[in-house]
């Protein structure tokens, strides 16, 4: 059977994760959440491709080379979340499901951060959870995408 690929999509500013408001976001780079996401796909068996872009058109253009390419997508849109309807369109052209995850508990936050243009169409949401949330996402996609096993 062949491995099931998934590709983590990562927004404005999450380049600067580590540096950026460490008591919101903490101290782990985003090459760090990286490594545990690509450890996790190692257990897991699949395969995990990674992008980060401070520009939407850059994103939107991502997701639609992964469109028919991969089995499900890991979103972190970061403030375009709040903003883009292209990405939204984009991600509802893709047919593979996707898990929208904040790092930080963005209903705790401030009011502009309660709305997601993602949240309705992903397959689920994780919240404040650290970046462990992408990991959890990962293994959430994993199970969700889950072929039958033949005798
Ligand atoms: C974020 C939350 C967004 O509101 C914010 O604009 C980000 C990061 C998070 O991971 O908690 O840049 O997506």
């Amino acid at each position: 059977m062949p491995h099931r690929i998934f590709a983590v999509l990562n927004g404005p500013n999450l380049n600067l994760l580590g540096q950026r408001q460490p008591e919101i976001y903490g101290q782990e780079t985003l090459d760090d959440v990286e490594r545990s996401c690509l450890a996790a796909a190692n257990d897991l068996g699949c395969k995990v491709s990674w992008f980060q872009s401070n520009h939407e058109g850059a994103l939107v253009d991502e997701v639609q080379r992964l469109r028919g390419n991969v089995d499900g997508l890991i979103v972190n849109a970061a403030a375009y979340t709040h903003t883009s309807v292209a990405l939204r369109d984009a991600l509802a052209a893709c047919d593979a499901p996707f898990i929208e995850v904040h790092i930080s508990n963005v209903h705790a936050r401030e009011g502009f951060r309660q709305h997601s243009y993602l949240s309705d169409i992903a397959s689920g949401v994780i919240v404040g959870c650290g970046p462990q949330g992408y990991e959890l996402a990962l293994r959430r996609l994993h199970a969700l995408t889950a072929r039958p096993q033949a005798e």
